[in-house]
């Protein structure tokens, strides 16, 4: 009886490795990737930020996604799950990136609904010519006023797509890893990069092409000598990597115990990175061109983030020839972009809540999804959604990513002395061997560099408040928000496993441990590193 009640708790397991890169290449491959990493590049030194954009990659973004792989594939579980597996005391870190992963859902969704908004828009050219950030702004999103607060207005425009964007990622979510998540990675991710590289090349053929790739590819030598530009190469890693928030913990602990680990991640990283250096040269291409008409400067047309989207893209789909189709390639690809992040994100939370409470895949995502959804609508479907939108990522990417990612590295290397652990636990099955620079990197650098960010990001939110907002609504939207998800975590870490939860008694842990032959220390929960050099199966 016993043994039939477990046999149908298997863990969920995507259907192939290839599916797993795809997933994970897709969680990496979000809203970050093309009109975050832009305007950073631009921003920090245009040419010359590749050189610390590639230091941060090689020395603490794919060092961490090792961890990150580590973690989830050696403890199998999600975030809380596999941290507790670890030693009890952790579990609170993957709660906090749980709790990380709920803020980000409810205003990613919300750029996706206005990404497919414009896909629909884009055919039309909605905008007309010359009032495309009245439009976006006044007509769209109908802004109210910074200093009223939040609103309750209702904007249909938003809040309908909105709706459409949840029952979508609610379905993917509810037919689980390997048919919904792995599924709609198969479909959409060939379909993102068709529509990218057809994006790319239209927008390299446009007059004034060449000016937007000077402006983007000119390297600024000065600024490296600035240390905010490496901070924000170090703090753009993280998010566009999807590391330091559970997620490809979770997505590791769906892969087969015989994985190339670090194969797959130097696969994930690089696939990363080419998508987002291809995003720079067919937004700088189209800014090029948009200089051109306005006979400008590229340095007056390139803005940041939502403006560089919302207001400088719609303004070239109404100049160039063709532009409806530039527009429908540049937010579709938005659209499944954002679709195959946000399906990774919710998945750190959905697998958090099935392994605590025993619960089945569809009741679970049911309880979990909709309540954000629900959230979601209510915050970003109103007058005042951008404001709410613009602090909480701000806060929460800042001080939610980089606090966790530097209290995790610290309690794994310096506390828990896991990192031999996790170390032996990546070698035994991957192409690629790492050593003690990994220790090292992971041990020594993160900590120094995270640290480092934090503080002087601490600092200049202290001395400087964010934005134009009122002190309440930064302190509950901003502060208030960051101190909550660490009460809630610790909160959270308190409440009992569920007798149910198969995370009790899980016959593919059992298994795995005795077959890889780590057993953990009975008085303390931690698991040492076995002896002897490691010889893969031993059962
Ligand atoms: N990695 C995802 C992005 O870049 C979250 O948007």
């Amino acid at each position: 009886m016993a043994r039939a009640s477990t046999q149908t708790h298997h863990r969920e397991a995507f259907g192939s490795r290839n599916v797993f890169i795809l997933s994970a290449i897709g969680s990496a491959v979000g809203l970050g990737n093309i009109w975050r990493f832009p305007y950073v590049a631009y921003e920090g030194g245009g040419g010359a930020f590749l050189i610390p954009y590639l230091c941060a990659l090689l020395t603490a973004g794919i060092p961490l996604l090792f961890f990150d792989y580590a973690i989830g594939h050696r403890f199998r579980g999600s975030a809380p799950l596999a941290f507790r597996r670890m030693n009890r005391v952790a579990e609170p870190l993957g709660w906090w990136q749980v709790l990380i992963c709920v803020v980000i859902a409810t205003y990613y969704a919300v750029i996706i609904a206005w990404a497919a908004m414009y896909t629909w828009f884009s055919a039309r050219i909605s905008w007309g010519t010359g009032n495309e950030q009245d439009f976006f702004f006044k007509d769209f999103l109908q802004m109210g006023d910074a200093s009223t607060g939040v609103s309750t207005q209702f904007v249909p425009q938003v809040g309908l797509p909105l709706i459409v964007v949840w029952l979508v990622v609610i379905a993917i979510m509810a037919l689980g890893v390997k048919r919904g998540i792995g599924r709609a990675n198969l479909v959409l991710m060939p379909l993102l990069t068709v529509m990218f590289a057809a994006l790319v090349v239209q927008a390299l053929f446009l007059p004034g092409a060449a000016e937007g790739l000077n402006a983007f590819f000119a390297p600024n030598w000065a600024a490296l000598a600035d240390p905010a530009v490496w901070a924000s190469a170090y703090g753009h890693i993280f998010f566009s990597l999807s590391v330091a928030f559970g997620i490809m913990v979770t997505y590791a602990s769906y892969l087969k115990r015989k994985t190339d680990l670090t194969g797959s991640g130097l696969v994930v990283a690089f696939a990363n990175s080419g998508f987002e250096i291809l995003a720079g040269i067919g937004v700088f291409a189209a800014l090029g061109f948009m200089a051109q008409q306005a006979g400008t400067d590229v340095s007056h047309v390139a803005t940041a983030g939502i403006g560089l989207a919302f207001v400088a893209f719609p303004t070239i789909v109404a100049q160039a020839a063709g532009g409806s189709i530039i527009g429908v390639l540049f937010f579709g690809a938005l659209v499944f972009a954002g679709i195959t992040s946000l399906i990774s994100v919710l998945e750190v939370i959905v697998a958090a809540l099935q392994d605590k409470l025993g619960w089945g895949r569809v009741r679970t995502t049911l309880i979990v999804s909709v309540p954000i959804a629900l959230i979601s609508i209510a915050l970003f479907s109103t007058t005042t959604a951008l404001f709410v939108l613009d602090t909480a990522d701000a806060f929460v990417n800042s001080f939610g990513i980089m606090a966790v990612a530097l209290v995790a590295v610290i309690v794994v290397a310096w506390i828990l002395h896991q990192l031999p652990v996790l170390r032996e636990h990546l070698n035994r099955r991957s192409s690629f061997r790492i050593g003690w620079i990994w220790m090292l990197l992971v041990g020594a650098l993160a900590p120094i560099v995270l640290g480092y960010l934090f503080v002087s990001e601490l600092i200049a939110k202290i001395s400087t408040p964010y934005g134009d907002y009122p002190i309440w609504f930064i302190a509950i939207f901003g502060w208030g928000m960051v101190i909550a998800l660490v009460v809630f975590a610790v909160l959270l870490a308190l409440v009992p496993w569920s007798p149910r939860s198969h995370a009790k008694d899980d016959p593919d842990y059992d298994e795995f441990l005795g077959v890889e032959g780590y057993d953990p220390d009975p008085e303390t929960g931690t698991v040492a590193v076995p002896d002897g050099p490691s010889r893969g199966a031993r059962a």
